[in-house]
């Protein structure tokens, strides 16, 4: 009785977090929205797009002495005390919040203080502002998250900024615009017009890499799997190849430096997640994380562009040079206390961020380094070989980010397509003013979901029960759209020129997805309707094959989304060499 009364409240405590992360979920995407207004100057002109070079080589030569190195380690075990790594954010449990408070870093306990303050501030705070049944509350927040989505920046680009060596792998019939499979030339591109550095004295990593380099060029020939679905991936030999490579050898050695909030805090909701479950679940990793630098072949930049934003972005300010000069300030830091980033001119360090300005934050300063972006945009300077497409992930509720997952089967999808959410950028109202307005009946294109009388369905409803859902680009190419479309098992159809879509180098995304132009908006009906049953049929189980890619656990799990972004800054790093 007694244990059956201790459950119990557990299980209050537990639905109530779920309602502070509802809470501040909703406090967070109003402030979002609120410091939307970002500047035309920062993205458009100012700077040329980098060539495509590849990334700077290791200078064998300025390679510090052994004893330097050694110095360096002692330096960096001084301050790895902090065996157990706190768990920084609030949508942990009470309990775990409260048993990493033993942290021997000050800031650490500190930080963990306020959040535990902070969630019970808001419990009360929401317990008595909230109504209604913990799936209403939820199905709330989705629909504000959609028409709240005005998080994309103001701007308009255009296709000019393509560099040159893009222009010429380019078909020019596309008009500017870079196929999937001139990505792939790109890519293919990117890695024979690099000259492989003769080293001299290779360490035991660069050896490694290269050892991973021709396993993987010379992989045993695999045509489908028990988990991988062969027509999927480009060629499967070589993706498996690399994966298991990458488990069973790959080491990151993740900075510590960097203070709270912009370093070191996951943000684990929102449409931003990505940058913040991949933060906190590398950290976690007793696989691929090593205290040990020498071992390592990545070193990770462990910022978040959404808290590198919402702590100095100056609202009203159109600029972002101070963002730009904190970053800058973080690695002149960085590189005076160790010599790993002069030793490569920061080509083995990665950064991992969603928030659409990270493009222009990092361009200038980590311009080497390998950035995973959601505003993977070839024309805002994505080099391929170097740069890594990072999925935008919706995250609702942190503690269940399986929520909601599937659709309906391919004979209950009766609505051809459906898009619905906010007028951003110039190709929406386009989309809008082609198909909206119920003018055609297979065509559900609205900017907000109308309500009717008897039957509303919810955004999720229609993303469960269309054939197609159309994923067109807002102020920037990303949308969280693309990976809800796979979420709920409807086929996407992406209309956002320039896009480098997740994990293009090893997933086939033309095999399951649609890509229109642009321009081709006004025959989006007939392309769709010239698609045959059975390709739909393929594409949609693909798309049901592909899904687990996508998807965070609140472990990682083998070929999740979590270990496929790892698997792309991987893939990267062994071709440099
Ligand atoms: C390599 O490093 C040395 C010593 O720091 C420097 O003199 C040389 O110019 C560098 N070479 C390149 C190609 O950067
Ligand atoms: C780290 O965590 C383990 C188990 O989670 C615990 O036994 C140990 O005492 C902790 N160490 C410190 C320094 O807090
Ligand atoms: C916290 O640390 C102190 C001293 O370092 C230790 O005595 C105590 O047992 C630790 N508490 C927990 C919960 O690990
Ligand atoms: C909750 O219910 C109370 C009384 O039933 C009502 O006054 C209040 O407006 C409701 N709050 C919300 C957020 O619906
Ligand atoms: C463009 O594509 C056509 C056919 O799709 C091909 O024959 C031609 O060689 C391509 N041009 C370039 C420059 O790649
Ligand atoms: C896949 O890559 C391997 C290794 O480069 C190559 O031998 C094989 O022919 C490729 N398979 C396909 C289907 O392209
Ligand atoms: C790395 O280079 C910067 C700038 O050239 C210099 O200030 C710094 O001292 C160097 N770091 C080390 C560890 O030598
Ligand atoms: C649908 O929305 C309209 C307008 O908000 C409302 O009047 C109607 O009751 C709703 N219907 C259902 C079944 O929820």
């Amino acid at each position: 009785m007694k244990l059956l009364r201790s459950a119990g409240v557990v299980f209050v405590f537990i639905l109530a977090f779920q309602f502070v992360n509802i809470h501040y979920y909703g406090g967070d995407i109003f402030s979002l929205s609120s410091r939307d207004e970002f500047p035309v100057s920062i993205h458009g002109n100012t700077e040329s797009i980098r060539p495509l070079s590849g990334p700077v080589r290791v200078n064998v030569s300025s390679w510090r002495s052994a004893e330097g190195e050694r110095a360096g380690l002692e330096e960096d075990y001084v301050t790895g005390s902090d065996t157990n790594v706190s768990v920084q954010s609030h949508d942990d449990s009470f309990v775990e919040t409260r048993s990493s408070l033993n942290g021997s870093d000050a800031d650490t306990v500190n930080e963990n203080n306020r959040n535990v303050e902070n969630a019970l501030d808001s419990l009360v705070e929401t317990r008595s502002s909230l109504n209604g049944s913990y799936v209403d509350i939820v199905e709330d927040a989705e629909i504000v998250n959609e028409n709240n989505r005005n998080v994309e920046t103001l701007e308009s680009k255009s296709d000019d900024n393509l560099s040159p060596e893009v222009k010429r792998v380019m078909n020019v019939s596309n008009s500017g615009v870079v196929s999937i499979s001139e990505m792939m030339s790109l890519l293919h591109q990117s890695r024979t017009t690099h000259v492989s550095l003769k080293m001299k004295r290779p360490s035991a990593v660069d050896q490694e890499l290269l050892y991973a380099r021709t396993q993987i060029e010379n992989s045993p020939k695999v045509e489908n799997g028990p988990l991988l679905h062969g027509p999927l991936y480009w060629n499967l030999s070589v993706f498996k190849r690399s994966y298991e490579l990458m488990e069973s050898k790959l080491k990151v050695y993740v900075y510590r430096e960097g203070k709270r909030p912009v370093f070191h805090k996951p943000v684990l909701k929102g449409i931003y997640a990505s940058e913040g479950w991949f933060m906190r679940q590398l950290k976690a990793s007793k696989t691929f994380v090593t205290k040990n630098p020498r071992k390592s072949h990545l070193f990770y930049l462990p910022f978040s562009s959404k808290m590198l934003e919402e702590s100095l972005y100056v609202p009203g300010s159109h600029s972002d040079k101070n963002l730009v000069k904190f970053l800058k300030n973080y690695l002149d830091m960085i590189s005076s206390k160790y010599h790993f980033w002069n030793k490569t001119g920061g080509s083995d360090h990665f950064l991992v961020a969603c928030h659409d300005w990270a493009p222009s934050e990092t361009r200038q300063y980590m311009s080497n380094s390998i950035r995973a972006l959601c505003n993977s945009d070839v024309s805002e300077g994505f080099v391929f070989g170097k740069d890594v497409a990072l999925p935008e992930t919706t995250i609702l509720v942190p503690r269940r980010p399986l929520r909601a997952l599937g659709g309906k089967p391919t004979s209950q999808r009766h609505i051809l397509a459906f898009f619905a959410g906010g007028m951003h950028g110039y190709l929406r109202p386009l989309l809008l003013q082609t198909w909206g307005g119920n003018r055609d009946p297979d065509m559900k294109i609205f900017s907000e979901i109308p309500k009717s009388k008897g039957k509303n369905k919810s955004y999720m409803e229609f993303m469960k029960s269309s054939k197609y859902c159309i994923c067109p680009k807002g102020h920037e190419v990303n949308s969280p759209r693309v990976v809800e479309a796979l979420f709920y098992e409807c086929v996407p159809v992406i209309i956002s020129d320039n896009f480098v879509p997740p994990f293009f180098e090893v997933i086939n995304w033309e095999s399951f997805a649609v890509f229109v132009l642009e321009k081709d908006i006004p025959d989006l009906k007939n392309i769709l309707l010239s698609i045959s049953e059975e390709r739909y049929r393929e594409m949609q189980m693909r798309v049901k094959m592909v899904q687990k890619h996508f998807l965070w656990h609140s472990k990682p799990e083998r070929f999740d989304i979590f270990h496929m972004i790892l698997h792309s800054i991987w893939y990267n790093r062994v071709f440099q060499t």
